[in-house]
């Protein structure tokens, strides 16, 4: 008899197939019992009839238990669970409806990523893992011993994207990133994916465009695609919708103002926290940009206005209904010894960067690209209060299990 998976048992219409799974849940009643089956493709539900499969057979069913591959009784009860119960029994909460519609539409958001850059002639290049060096400040690094050395585990392929961008063109990484913030946030983790396009001859403008175009595709693609978990979730699908080209573009300074006017204490110059991003993103109905912070607050490789140097040319995308920013990048400075003057301001060690500087003395050109955390972009599409649902297992603050 032919084996089938659940999503595609249509095919075996007035067939005998096989289908293999765990039990969701049953009803039984005295000659006849229903019994969900999952098997990760789909739910099917199977009737066992007293007649049909004689007495033994169906007292047999009648005993089954919840995930009855187990031995034991499921853990997991169709009852309230407090998070922290749910996050120790990890590995079987992701059996659940819930679970596994925000995974699915994980994986749509990451294959629409993918089939963005793909079809704009960006290659796919993969950027190391184990660095000698920080991309995103010194604070947040994960040390290991490589050989007797001093590795980190990386907090972004943008540098080494840097170079495969002065080779290719268009390029992006794809890839987990690490990040040790001792931050317990619904925002944070220590382990995250993140996509990252780098283009050569591109200005901040440039890239603004581009994340704009990247977001409403990867949006419009999950509506399409997705509808079905999204009821799942019940998000409100009207918010969804409307997340269209143009998004707002307001300046780091008119931030501030906004923010001061909703009454927050914050005064240009501050770095905005979780309370400003999640007042300014409640402030539009679609994702909006805010560039031109000062350059104190980012990260040493970031390119300054012409206009005002005091401010450099960067952007946060910050996604609507409170999620906040989801999308940090900018444009990047090109110019050799304005770099080498950054990095000494910042203190990290030259010699780590000799290659990255190098990339400034063979044919620079302007280039700019930006980075999107999956887990922070899958929370903001499902409607999540927390980002430790968008991965199948989350890294946080403290917890490593399972
Ligand atoms: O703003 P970030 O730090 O920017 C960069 O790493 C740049 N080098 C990217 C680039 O230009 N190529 O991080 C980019 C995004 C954030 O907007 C956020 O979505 C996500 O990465 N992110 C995190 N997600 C979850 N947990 C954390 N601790 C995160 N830190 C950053
Ligand atoms: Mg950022």
């Amino acid at each position: 008899m032919p084996i089938s998976d659940v999503k595609d048992i249509a095919r075996y219409v007035g067939q005998e197939a096989t289908v293999r799974g765990w039990l969701r849940h049953k009803r039984v009643g005295g000659k006849i019992a229903f019994l969900v089956v999952r098997d990760g493709t789909g739910d099917i539900q199977a009737v066992v009839s007293k007649a049909a499969v004689g007495d033994e057979a169906f007292e047999l069913t009648s005993r089954l238990t919840q995930e009855s591959s187990l031995e034991e009784e499921f853990p997991i009860q169709p009852k309230e669970h407090g998070t922290g119960f749910l996050m120790e029994h990890r590995h079987l909460w992701i059996r659940s409806h819930r679970q596994q519609a925000i995974l699915r539409i994980r994986h749509e958001i990451i294959r629409a990523c993918r089939t963005f850059f793909d079809d704009r002639g960006f290659l796919l290049v993969d950027t190391p893992i184990f660095t000698p060096n920080a991309c995103e400040g010194t604070t947040t690094l994960f040390e290991t011993d490589y050989f007797g050395e001093k590795a980190y585990l990386t907090q972004s392929g943008q540098l080494y994207n840097e170079a495969t961008a002065a080779a290719f063109g268009k390029v992006y990484c794809f890839g987990p990133t690490f990040r040790a913030e001792k931050s317990k946030t619904r925002r944070h983790l220590m382990e995250f994916w993140m996509v990252e396009p780098e283009v050569a001859f591109a200005e901040l403008a440039d890239v603004m465009a581009l994340a704009e175009e990247f977001l409403t595709s990867i949006v419009a693609r999950v509506l399409e695609r997705r509808r079905e978990e999204l009821k799942v979730l019940e998000r409100d699908m009207n918010k969804l919708e409307a997340v269209v080209a143009p998004f707002p573009r307001i300046t780091y300074a008119e931030a501030v103002e906004r923010l001061q006017k909703k009454g927050n204490p914050i005064q240009p110059g501050d770095d905005f926290g979780g309370d400003e991003e999640t007042i300014l993103s409640n402030e539009f109905d679609r994702p909006v940009i805010i560039h031109r912070y000062p350059t104190a607050l980012k990260a040493f490789y970031m390119q300054n206005d012409p206009e005002n140097p005091d401010l450099a040319l960067c952007m946060d995308v910050l996604a609507p209904e409170g999620y906040g920013e989801i999308i940090g990048g900018g444009q990047r400075i090109h110019e050799r010894d304005k770099l080498l003057a950054r990095l000494k301001a910042h203190q990290l060690p030259e010699d780590a960067f000799r290659w990255y500087v190098e990339l400034r003395t063979f044919g620079s050109v302007p280039h700019a690209g930006f980075g999107m955390g999956i887990e922070r972009a899958v929370a903001w599409i499902c409607g999540l209060e927390h980002v430790r649902e968008t991965i199948p297992f989350p890294r946080m603050l403290y917890k490593i299990y399972p």
